[in-house]
């Protein structure tokens, strides 16, 4: 048996925007939902103040829906980690350098939204924000690094939250179009693999939606991003904001693919696994139906149309979809060429019990059988080869693995990170997947690790969450040099490049 990945894997690393690239204010960048969330220690401790109808200040948490009338503002004294974020913007040569060091041939980015069209909805883009990335990607190609570049990765121009409340509103398809034509005709040379959207089955609330709420009555606190249950209005407002986006990705698929030859363009899901209880009934049908909240968005973007299961997870709610004339024919003849997805761990499902969805994936009972991180994410490496098949089962198209890696707090001893369990975690992934590749058959085209170089965590907003293999000096309050330095897993890495994966 062949041991080995193919010769043209795609080896790299992962980062998005509004966690790493910092330069919130600068080269005529406007405001993102993300610059107005707080730091934190934890998801629901990460705040988005605003102003109401009245001019009285409140506020509402990470994942949440603005009330109707209100104004999102900066509070002074608050630090808000995505305005320097690792500070990429102005290191983005030296960083790049380090990735060509440890071998990369690819590496996923995100643009931000804002950069290039500040309020959303402008006629014109912004040239500075388009001249940056088209050095980024320069600097890349000058190293043999491909840029795998996602579309939308956590991202929300504040303009056209406030002007048109986000996704709910069917106008959105023709800002995202503009948005991605501008990046096709500018970048089209440059760029041949696109991601359309990160994490579709984790999105909600102002943040990433830019969702208000259908009036301003208190909704109690949810914590995490998405829970089980929704408000009725709000699962219904979600639903369809989320169709919008479907339809606008495909409208992107359609539009790649008659600009840019050769292009692969796919859609993006956090599909960490999910596994029963126990054998009772209930916990085993409960955990597949569960899977599917998240497979509905693979199903409608891979095979082109919502799975008849649709149904049942909208009339929990009374919800009905929707569609106007084209959308059917648009999802139908404009699927995705490829499957990317994050993996970071597994969960367990139990029938007595909520589960929720949040930043990594799904999150529910601990697993007796598996050690935890330090944020209590179990790490399963099988279960990383179990999604791998489970996809490749469900789809038969190229999956990219474009997240994965363990959150941990790295101490610099004499100068140097050894970082020895991160190295444990991803030999033991790399060791699963390339299982997954040579034994069982799937057709995995990419694996690129999470936040390569340290960056601010999404879910928590903490800097110490580091998934890198180079450090950045940089704390939970903010302050630090940004200065960058190499930790033992970077040499790991690279020697893992060299020998395409087979020496672990
Ligand atoms: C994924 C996101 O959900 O998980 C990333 O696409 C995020 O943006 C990553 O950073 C890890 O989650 P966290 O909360 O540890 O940053």
């Amino acid at each position: 048996m062949n041991k080995a990945f193919p010769e043209t894997f795609l080896w790299g690393g992962a980062t998005a925007a509004n966690q790493y690239e910092g330069g919130y204010a600068e080269g005529g960048r406007g405001l993102a939902a993300s610059d107005m969330i707080t730091a934190g220690s934890y998801t629901s401790s990460r705040k988005i103040y605003f102003t109401d109808a009245n001019g009285k200040m409140d506020h509402i948490t990470l994942g949440e829906s603005l009330p109707l009338g209100a104004e999102p503002i900066l509070k002074e004294g608050e630090y808000y980690p995505s305005h320097n974020a690792t500070d990429f913007y102005h290191h983005y040569k030296e960083d790049i350098g380090l990735m060509a060091e440890m071998g990369f041939n690819s590496y996923r980015l995100a643009i931000s939204w804002t950069r290039i069209f500040p309020n959303g909805d402008e006629e014109e883009p912004n040239e500075e924000g388009l001249q940056f990335y088209d050095d980024v990607f320069d600097e890349c190609l000058k190293h043999g690094i491909e840029p795998i570049v996602t579309i939308l990765h956590f991202d929300m121009p504040v303009g056209l939250a406030k002007k048109y409340g986000g996704w709910a509103n069917r106008k959105m398809i023709d800002f995202y179009l503009r948005y991605s034509e501008v990046l096709f005709t500018r970048y089209k040379s440059k760029v041949k693999y696109w991601i359309t959207v990160n994490e579709i089955n984790v999105l909600g609330g102002f943040w990433t939606l830019g969702t208000y709420k259908k009036d301003d009555a208190k909704t109690e606190n949810k914590g995490p991003i998405l829970p089980t249950k929704y408000l009725p209005e709000e699962a219904a407002g979600k639903y369809q904001a989320l169709h919008h986006l479907m339809v606008a990705c495909s409208y992107a698929n359609k539009l790649a693919h008659e600009m840019i030859p050769d292009v692969k363009i796919g859609t993006m899901l956090a599909l960490s696994g999910i596994y029963p209880n126990t054998c009772h009934p209930d916990d085993v049908f409960g955990a597949y139906l569960f899977r599917r909240r998240a497979l509905l968005f693979s199903d409608v973007m891979m095979r082109g149309y919502y799975p008849a299961y649709a149904k049942s997870i909208f009339d929990e709610y009374d919800f009905e979809l929707k569609m106007e004339d084209g959308d059917e024919e648009i999802l139908k003849n404009h699927p995705s060429d490829y499957l990317a997805f994050s993996y970071y761990r597994t969960t367990v499902y139990d029938r007595n019990s909520d589960i929720t969805t949040t930043t990594g994936g799904q999150q529910g009972q601990a697993n007796p059988y598996l050690e935890k991180t330090p944020w209590g994410w179990p790490i399963d490496a099988k279960g990383f080869r179990f999604v791998l098949n489970e996809l490749y089962d469900r789809y038969q198209k190229p999956l990219m693995c474009v997240e994965n890696g363990m959150g941990n707090i790295d101490t610099i001893e004499d100068g140097k990170i050894h970082d020895d369990y991160r190295i444990a975690y991803l030999r033991d992934h790399i060791a699963a997947m390339r299982d997954a590749v040579t034994n069982d058959g799937v057709d995995l085209i990419g694996y690129m690790p999470w936040g390569c170089i340290d960056l601010v965590s999404a879910g928590t907003g903490e800097m110490k969450k580091r998934y890198g293999f180079v450090y950045v000096d940089l704390d939970d309050a903010g302050k630090g040099t940004f200065n960058r330095i190499k930790k033992d897993s970077f040499y790991w890495y690279k020697s893992v490049i060299a020998s395409n994966g087979s020496e672990l």
